[in-house]
């Protein structure tokens, strides 16, 4: 029998964190479970209604935001900027695919990372491995690094402060399609995609005045944007203590759309445990490993009864690996029948480090892993219904390449990410670009052979 805390009786319970003082987590998980929930089930369920319309071909999906938020990093111009570029990456992708956009932030709730290595060794000290702020500190001291559940609380907080600055915006014109250049970030003057980027917004315009000519006024529906939010569901105590019954079914209303991370994606886990049982629409992480018949046992376990948007299969492969990866696991879920959303994250299967031991990922073997992963679910006789990304609206150095062509000597200007490296404003409006202009080409091929 499934219940909200049933995944702590698991055998399999990884990337949890040790708490000096398991009581003063139960006083911290008690408390939040008595607080108000961040999102409501009707914004969930729409949700869900939306992804079920990705899978069937009618939306597009478009997931972004940092690897880790930080609370450090909880301010105006930072929830700003990411809002900004996630609605200019929408607005390119409507207007290349002519598709509607269903956008999702890795915002407002992703504090937590799972890790390879309990501990981190420096100079022969080891401490416990940075967690996300939901957890620890990244400061390299036993203080920071000893699990303190006090986070919890604040976690909580900053993500009510986030999301509550991001409904703001959005129901009072900031997204307003009529004004598109309400978004411009700085670079818009300068960047060697400016001028592909003005034209798009211009022709929007144009096309929005000829729509109101003829409609006699602008609809409302384009003067607000939905926007979701997502986390990866990986503190077990948090998400429970987040997760509420109505109507009979129990909800995570710590975020519309969780997901289940890569390391925590097996049969027998607690985060598998816990995921089957609640009624939000739950992101999958599929990696490089997953055999076809583990893949289809797992849909089995979150998704019984086959419910329309239940499931977003998210691969993330690395282009070395997607063209044998991935085909595999298409065939099998179209012979079982089921027709999830699959969405492509090219983030996590492109790490590499650099000499001077920066984490990065190359602007080329990202756009070469979705290239592949459009042309290999067309093949398939599958779709590939959206993209995920690690990005932020600043201007950080993390990924190599893209127009500008950062180079290895370029990330120290400017690395921020406490895990992964993320692509800055411009790379990641260059791959909303990119992607068009891809899908546009593919297009014309299958055309001319068929
Ligand atoms: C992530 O999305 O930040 C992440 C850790 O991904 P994955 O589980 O796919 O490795
Ligand atoms: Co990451």
């Amino acid at each position: 029998m499934w219940r909200p805390d049933s995944w702590a009786s698991k055998p399999l319970l990884t990337q949890q964190a040790r708490y000096p003082d398991e009581s003063a987590l139960a006083r911290a998980t008690d408390e939040l479970s008595g607080l108000p929930p961040l999102v409501t089930v009707a914004e969930v369920e729409r949700l869900k209604a939306q992804l079920a319309e990705a899978a069937a071909g009618r939306r597009f999906v478009l997931q972004g935001g940092d690897c880790a938020e930080s609370f450090a990093d909880c301010s105006t111009a930072s929830i700003t900027n990411k809002l900004k570029i996630l609605l200019q990456m929408s607005l390119v992708l409507v207007h290349g695919l002519e598709t509607p956009i269903v956008r999702i932030g890795r915002i407002a709730g992703q504090y937590a990372k799972p890790r390879s290595d309990e501990l981190e060794t420096r100079d022969g000290i080891s401490l416990p491995s940075y967690r996300g702020d939901l957890i620890n500190g990244a400061e390299f001291t036993p203080e920071s690094r000893t699990p303190d559940p006090r986070r919890l609380l604040t976690g909580y907080s900053l993500a009510a402060l986030t999301l509550n600055y991001i409904r703001a915006l959005t129901e009072s014109g900031f997204a307003d399609l009529g004004h598109p250049e309400n978004w411009d970030l700085d670079f818009v003057q300068h960047s060697p995609l400016a001028g592909e980027y003005r034209d798009l917004v211009d022709e929007l315009k144009h096309n929005l005045r000829f729509f109101e000519l003829v409609a006699g006024g602008r609809p409302p529906e384009l003067k607000r944007v939905d926007f979701y939010t997502s986390h990866e569901a990986l503190h077990l105590h948090f998400e429970q203590a987040m997760t509420r019954d109505q109507d009979g079914r129990w909800y995570n209303l710590s975020t519309h759309f969780p997901w289940v991370g890569m390391r925590t994606a097996q049969l027998d886990s607690a985060h598998v445990e816990y995921a089957r049982g609640i009624a939000n629409p739950l992101g999958l992480k599929v990696g490089p490993g997953v055999k076809p018949e583990e893949l289809l046992r797992l849909l089995d376990v979150l998704d019984p009864r086959q419910e329309p948007g239940r499931i977003t299969l998210i691969h993330r492969m690395g282009a070395g690996k997607i063209a044998q990866g991935l085909p595999p696991l298409l065939k099998a879920v179209q012979a079982s029948g089921r027709r999830p959303l699959w969405i492509a994250d090219p983030m996590h299967g492109n790490t590499a480090s650099t000499s001077a031991g920066y984490k990065t990922r190359r602007f080329n073997d990202i756009l070469a892993e979705l290239e592949q992963a459009f042309a290999l679910h067309a093949e398939a006789g599958s779709r590939l219904g959206g993209v995920h990304f690690e990005l932020t609206g600043d201007d950080v150095t993390e990924c190599l390449g893209g127009a500008r062509g950062l180079k290895e000597a370029d990330l120290r200007r400017a690395y921020k990410s406490l895990v992964d490296p993320r692509l800055n404003y411009e790379q990641a409006l260059e791959m909303a670009l990119s992607i068009v202009a891809c899908r546009r080409s593919q297009e014309r091929a299958a055309h001319k052979a068929g």
